[in-house]
């Protein structure tokens, strides 16, 4: 007898195996995202082929898809030498009870997916949102997925934030490395809005993946929207709109002026009132310690000196970023000043916004460094992999945690923001 492993490869060499041809009307790649609009959650998924766009779906316990929406594809062709054409599918399903679960798949007569479910975002203001947020995840190396996988899939968050920098990168290989990407991440992004904003590893033949593959809320191709969920009124923008300005220089001034009226409209003081937190997004932060040369380590940002003043006139409580491959927490801070609420308790009615990078879920290119000495504005600092949690408590409670993966998911970092206050009228 021969040994197994010779039968194999001269069973290789006389019947050398081909690969089944993929079925191009299969969806694939699917993930749910919030429009922005009461009631409705959007679905958006793949094909290689044109079909129709269909959601079948019930509220779980009930009958499967007796529900149907339609929608419809848009033809994605890549920018790289092969021009790649992906049918990228959208449904929105509204009319939804809040709160309530759905089961759902999608697809069409020539295809369906496997079957998924999500809840409907609960619209009361009294709700309290928990959420997974970190940036800069990529295909290889993708360390802290398979952690948000079992958590997200038994129910810990009800919105992921991806907070730009997807796949490494997703026009790469004709973009195969966006299709692997997406399937990679559908094990929570089926079942939990995956809210995006751009980051630098999306700029490729002018973001074309990232406009094209997620569905955020707005008509401008999710470079910038915002959206409300319980107390809080959430802020995602570009801040890859003052790095590229081959893609349009006035791009920056479109985004500013878009803004300053969305940060105006949310602080009217009837609406502040509802929704007390403002929280943005961004990829590329204004401040880091780390020890590269990028944006955030020059004493003139350009990311700050374009909106720190903006930010602070609106009173924001929270800004998020990534890009850095670790982990930091800043104490309150306005153009370089430490803004504690008191020495004791800082983040108790800080006179200042509060930042927050978290950039270390995991990717190729693996960790950034920190300069031994950080400024006084820096709280914290972490190079483990890991990702933030975060809940919108109430009205004057958040409350946010780091998440080591390196360290089996112990909790490294904790802090309540508190603020009695919101608006300018907390800086004083
Ligand atoms: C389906 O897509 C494949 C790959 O793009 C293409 O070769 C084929 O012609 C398409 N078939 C139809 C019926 O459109
Ligand atoms: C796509 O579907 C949506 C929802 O049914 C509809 O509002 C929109 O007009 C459609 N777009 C096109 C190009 O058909
Ligand atoms: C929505 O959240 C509020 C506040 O936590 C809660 O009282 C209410 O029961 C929730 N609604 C649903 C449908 O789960
Ligand atoms: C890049 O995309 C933006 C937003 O879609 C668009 O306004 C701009 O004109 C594009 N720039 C180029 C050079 O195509
Ligand atoms: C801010 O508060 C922290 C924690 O109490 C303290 O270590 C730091 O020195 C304070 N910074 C300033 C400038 O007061
Ligand atoms: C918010 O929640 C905290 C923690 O449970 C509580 O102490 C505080 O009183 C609540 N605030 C309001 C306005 O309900
Ligand atoms: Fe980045």
């Amino acid at each position: 007898m021969l040994p197994v492993s010779i039968l194999l490869v001269v069973g290789c060499l006389i019947a050398p195996l081909h690969g089944v041809p993929p079925i191009w009307s299969q969806p694939e790649q699917v993930h749910v995202s919030y429009p922005g609009v009461h009631g409705s959650m959007v679905v958006t998924w793949t094909t290689f082929n044109e079909t129709e766009s269909v959601v079948e779906y019930n509220e779980w316990g009930g009958k499967l898809f007796t529900l149907v929406a339609k929608g419809n594809a848009t033809t994605f062709v890549d920018g790289g030498s092969e021009k790649r054409r992906l049918f990228i599918h959208r449904v929105t399903l509204s009319g939804l009870k809040p709160g309530s679960a759905y089961v759902y798949h999608c697809g069409s007569e020539a295809g369906w997916s496997d079957i998924f479910y999500f809840t409907a975002l609960n619209e009361s203001l009294e709700w309290s949102p928990r959420f997974a947020l970190f940036g800069d995840m990529g295909n290889e190396n993708p360390q802290s997925l398979a952690r948000l996988q079992k958590e997200t899939q038994v129910g810990m968050y009800d919105v992921i934030l991806h907070i730009g920098d997807f796949a490494y990168d997703m026009d790469e290989d004709n973009a195969r490395i966006g299709d692997e990407f997406m399937r990679q991440v559908e094990s929570i992004a089926a079942y939990v809005p995956y809210m995006t904003c751009p980051g630098n590893h999306e700029y490729r033949y002018n973001f074309s993946n990232y406009k094209n593959r997620f569905s955020m809320p707005g008509d401008t191709e999710g470079l910038w929207y915002s959206w409300d969920i319980g107390p809080a009124h959430i802020i995602s923008f570009s801040t890859e709109v003052y790095f590229y300005p081959e893609f349009g220089k006035d791009l920056i001034s479109k985004q500013y002026e878009w803004l300053k009226k969305d940060l105006e409209e949310a602080s009217n003081p009837s609406k502040r009132q509802t929704r007390p937190w403002i929280i943005t997004m961004g990829h590329r932060p204004m401040y880091c310690s780390n020890a590269d040369k990028d944006d955030c380590t020059m004493f003139e940002s350009i990311v700050r000196r374009s909106l720190e003043d903006l930010f602070y006139l609106y009173g924001v409580d929270l800004e998020l970023w990534a890009h850095e491959h670790t982990y930091e927490r800043l104490w309150p801070v306005y153009k370089y000043k430490v803004y504690n609420g008191s020495a004791e308790e800082p983040y108790v009615n800080p006179r200042a916004p509060v930042h927050i990078i978290t950039g270390s879920a995991g990717c190729r290119e693996k960790h950034d460094g920190f300069i031994p000495k950080p400024r006084d504005w820096s709280a914290l600092r972490s190079t483990d992999y890991g990702y933030t949690r975060m809940q919108v408590l109430n009205s004057t409670h958040l409350y946010l945690e780091q998440v080591s993966d390196d360290q089996n998911g112990k909790v490294i970092d904790t802090m309540w923001l508190v603020k009695d206050r919101h608006a300018t009228a907390a800086w004083v």
